[in-house]
């Protein structure tokens, strides 16, 4: 059955795909906020290395030299020492998402979202207490020790719950909690940067989306596929028909998915060495390739330094923070988009356009960022300018709310067979960490030196991975997981890498 415009004849029973029940709803959502602490963190660390008390305790040789401001305003910012403090976590996130393919596999998707919220919630107290460097690594290392795990078991969980026909909506609820602790954490660092404590406090905060996001976690119950990848097949079946809703027949669904776990299971490999056979090529490609293009847009580029860049062109303390709001609840509005369009017009129109927009973005930041400060970057941007500077960054928030932002975590979960879905997910969080580490480590560099063509060089990979997508990407809107291998069968490339599966299930009317 071709699945390009949407899925395989339903069979019998499986009208599950097309019904939202307040369950599922309410399930995903409280799922979703996990998504609050990665966002947290993004919005807080950019706001916070920002703060004079703060840098004047752990670097203030940094404070030294933004006082002077005799430097050229690409650079004031430019050390590595405070890089490290705002990447340090992705190093330990990248270890953990690792580690937390086993978690999700062993404990489920559920367990792996408490354990990560706890990890954060501690790490958020040291950070608040900090009282030196060591302090404030060692509980940085922490959270992202916290977001490796909820990164990695949450949009597994959310596109094993959602119905299929609107997995892609569902999912994008992960993205959306990113962007409301984003918004939520500028706003907090706002109000605490007038105070001398106040860095204190907004990393200290970072408790309560933790304690939300886990006391959440704890609620829900575990995905049908992880209960029944774990063998709690009586449980699998009542986490399936309150999610599906009382009416439903939930025998078909609950068949295949033992079917699936019979073949991973039959098969008996380690799945990080099954993911590298040639049948899997394509997933593996995409799970290197998605996370990258992510962190290529330069998206964190924005998120943590908004205010730090909107400082250096211009805008006041206050201004800086308040242009950082904006720039979130843009982001925020584009997300939703996102959920309405993108299980109806599917994800490659989203990422298309997304693409072409911020492409277009980029290019037009650069531009007038030439003209303005000069070649060099000494001269003051008039206040009209730094406007237009803000106004071309948030149609560029809008392109990625709506494409990469959510689809990034949404392929990598629904592209992999049951088998190997953790690991694949793993992967692809890990490059996203390890990605945006190098970097954050290298922007301010890149931007003391190449000042304005910063912007081009993302907009030239923003160019590249918007042709990946239109040649690589094949669309899966509304395809069953467990159908989801037609739609490489059916890809003019990638066809050759895998095998045609015999019917695998009913779902696809055979
Ligand atoms: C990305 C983050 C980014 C955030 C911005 C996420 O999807 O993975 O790196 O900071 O979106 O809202």
């Amino acid at each position: 059955m071709a699945p390009a415009g949407g899925f395989a004849v339903i069979g019998a029973g499986s009208d599950f795909k097309g019904k939202i029940t307040v369950s599922v709803l309410i399930t995903c959502i409280v799922a979703a906020s996990s998504g609050l602490i990665f966002g947290y963190d993004i919005g807080i660390s950019g706001g916070v290395t920002t703060m004079v008390p703060f840098l004047q305790k752990f670097f203030p040789s940094i404070r030294r030299k933004a006082a002077e401001a005799k430097t050229n305003m690409y650079c004031v910012y430019d050390s590595q020492v405070l890089t490290s403090f705002t990447s340090s976590l992705y190093m330990a996130g990248l270890a953990a998402s690792l580690v937390a393919s086993r978690l999700t596999t062993t404990l489920g998707r559920k367990n792996t979202m408490v354990l990560g919220g706890c990890t954060f919630l501690v790490g958020a107290a040291i950070n608040g207490g900090a009282a030196n460097i060591a302090m404030l690594i060692l509980g940085r290392i922490l959270l992202g020790f916290g977001v490796g795990f909820t990164n990695q078991a949450t949009p597994v969980y959310l596109s094993e719950v959602a119905p299929p026909r609107w997995r892609g909506a569902f999912n994008t609820g992960f993205q959306f909690f990113i962007g409301i602790g984003v918004v939520a954490a500028n706003c907090i660092n706002y109000g605490t940067a007038k105070h001398s404590w106040g860095w204190r406090l907004s990393l200290g905060l970072a408790v309560v989306p933790a304690a939300i996001m886990t006391i959440g976690a704890l609620l829900i119950s575990d995905t049908p596929s992880s209960l029944v990848e774990r063998g709690k097949l009586a449980q699998a079946k009542k986490s399936l028909a309150k999610v599906r809703g009382k009416d439903i027949d939930v025998e078909p669904e609950l068949a295949d998915l033992i079917k699936s776990r019979e073949i991973a299971k039959a098969a008996n490999q380690e799945p990080f060495v099954t993911i590298f056979e040639r049948q899997y090529r394509p997933h593996l490609v995409m799970a290197f390739a998605i996370p990258f293009f992510q962190q290529v847009t330069g998206i964190n580029i924005i998120a943590f330094y908004a205010p730090v860049l909107f400082q250096s062109v211009g805008f006041g303390s206050d201004s800086a923070l308040i242009a950082a709001i904006i720039l979130g609840v843009v982001n925020l509005g584009s997300i939703l988009v996102s959920t309405f369009v993108v299980d109806r017009y599917g994800r490659r129109f989203l990422f298309l356009l997304g693409g072409i927009q911020m492409f277009v973005c980029q290019v037009a930041v650069a531009c007038v960022l030439e003209a303005t400060t000069g070649v060099s970057g000494s001269k003051h941007i008039s206040k009209s300018y730094a406007i237009l500077v803000l106004v071309l960054m948030c149609t560029y928030a809008a392109g990625f709310g709506w494409s990469w932002g959510p689809l990034s975590w949404l392929i990598p979960s629904e592209i992999f067979p049951m088998k190997i879905r953790p690991t694949g997910q793993s992967i692809s969080v890990a490059v996203n960490f390890a990605t945006t580490f190098v970097l954050s480590q290298t922007f301010l560099t890149m931007l003391c030196h190449f000042k304005f063509g910063t912007f081009l060089f993302y907009a030239g990979w923003i160019a590249v991975m918007t042709i990946f997508v239109a040649f690589f990407l094949p669309e899966t809107k509304g395809i069953p997981l467990d159908s989801m291998y037609t739609v490489w069968e059916q890809h003019w490339y990638w066809c050759r890498f895998v095998q045609r599966q015999p019917s695998q299930n009913f779902y696809d009317g055979k």
